[in-house]
């Protein structure tokens, strides 16, 4: 009784079959989830529950089944289809087992709907394709916005990288303006003093000399006169300075190298300043034989002059000046050295600079070209120029330059 209430309210369907696969006996679950009428499927062939085209299959299926019968487990992974009455198909689970009754082998079938269980499995299935698909679009706009944030960012740079050639071509010539402006500068307080000075003495001179008409003022008139030759001799060094500076700075000068005695023309330029400047002592050393030189002679005598005058000019009354030369490998070595004012550590880097005078030697005429040019003189010749200063201790300065032009 309990086992029969248990057939007909089972929540499985059941389907007992034959050898032949004749179905004898269905239980009510059974007709209602393939949509029969209740013992509607007695009689008919397990088949009528099989997709078509599944049918032939199942029926070697259920040979194999009848030769060697063993219970078997629902295969929930099998994907199993039936067919309803109305032909729809539908997802199950099924197992099997037997039993035998009267010497005749009965197949037990229990079948389980799970349509239900699909459709959720499916709706899950969806739901995850569906949040994957969400994922992997937000991960695309995500890695979307970083290209375009790095591309921006690497517009940033470029930007970046322009504004700051920019900016140092603007720099640079603002310092090239700044420069040219100091250049200005120091050439009108050099102008105005330099030219000034010598104008003045030669309109003073001028005018005394006007008033000394008497022919025994002759001796008068005559100093005046020297005075106006001594300016204007001034003037026109200065004028000389400024065009072979041109010169030099648009490369027009060339060196023409002679065979001289660089020994002899040192000694000679000394005599020369010892006649007119009698108020310093001018010492000259030479170390080793004399020299012999093939250079440009008139460019030597240039620098040798602009570096004992300046030793004379930044150096007391009654101080001594001395001059060294000395052969070192294929260089001649000069040297100028003074107990003079000295150079401010301060001014000592541009002191080859055009128009450039330390802030110590203001009550000393000068128009800051002499170093200028002999620096220019030495480029042009090979050679080099240092120097030592303490103020007012002295300075001295050293020219290395080869003995023979290459
Ligand atoms: N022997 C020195 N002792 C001290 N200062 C010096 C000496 N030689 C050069 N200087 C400094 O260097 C500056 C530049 O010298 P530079 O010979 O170029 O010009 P300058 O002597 O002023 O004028 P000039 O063009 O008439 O020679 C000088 O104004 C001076 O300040
Ligand atoms: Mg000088």
């Amino acid at each position: 009784m309990t086992f029969r209430a248990l057939f007909e309210h089972s929540s499985l369907g059941i389907i007992i079959s034959n050898e032949e696969g004749t179905i004898l006996k269905t239980n009510p679950y059974a007709s209602k989830i393939f949509g029969y009428d209740e013992g509607e499927l007695l009689g008919k062939e397990v088949e009528v529950l099989i997709p078509p085209k599944l049918r032939d299959r199942h029926v070697t299926y259920r040979h194999d089944y009848i030769k060697d019968p063993k219970p078997r487990a629902m295969g929930s992974s099998l994907n199993l289809q039936a067919v309803k009455k109305d032909g729809s198909a539908f997802p199950v689970e099924v197992s099997l087992t037997f039993f035998r009754a009267d010497g005749m082998l009965q197949i037990v079938s229990f079948v389980n709907d799970i349509t239900e269980r699909k459709r959720a499995e499916t709706a899950l299935l969806r739901l995850t394709e569906d949040l994957e698909s969400k994922v992997n679009e937000r991960t695309k706009e995500l890695s979307d916005a970083l290209r375009e944030l790095s591309l921006t960012n690497q517009g940033l740079n470029q930007e970046m990288a322009q504004r700051k050639k920019v900016e140092a071509q603007i720099r640079g010539m603002l310092e090239k303006e700044k420069e040219l402006n100091e250049l200005k500068s120091r050439f009108v307080s050099m102008a105005s003093h330099e030219f000034r000075t010598p104008l003045g003495g030669i309109l003073s001179s001028a005018a005394l000399i006007a008033k000394y008409p008497k022919t025994e003022d002759e001796p008068k008139r005559e100093k005046h006169v020297q005075n106006i030759k001594k300016s204007v001799r001034n003037l026109t060094n200065i004028l000389n300075d400024f065009l072979s500076l041109d010169k030099l700075e648009q490369g027009k000068v060339a060196s023409t190298p002679v065979q001289f005695n660089f020994t002899r023309l040192v000694d000679d330029l000394a005599e020369e300043f010892r006649d007119t400047s009698a108020k310093h002592v001018i010492e000259v050393l030479h170390q080793g034989p004399e020299l012999a030189m093939f250079q440009d002679k008139e460019m030597l005598r240039n620098l040798v002059t602009n570096l004992v005058s300046n030793a004379l000019k930044y150096s007391p009354e009654g101080s001594t000046v001395t001059i060294r030369t000395a052969a070192r490998g294929g260089d001649i070595v000069l040297e100028v050295e003074d107990r003079g004012i000295g150079i401010p550590p301060e001014d000592q880097k541009h002191l080859f600079e055009r128009f450039f005078r330390a802030k110590n030697v203001t009550n000393v005429q000068g128009t800051g070209l002499g170093l200028n040019i002999v620096k220019r003189y030495l480029d042009l010749l090979g050679g080099r120029i240092e120097f030592k200063s303490e103020p007012n201790q002295g300075t001295t300065f050293t020219v290395t330059l080869p003995s023979e032009k290459k």
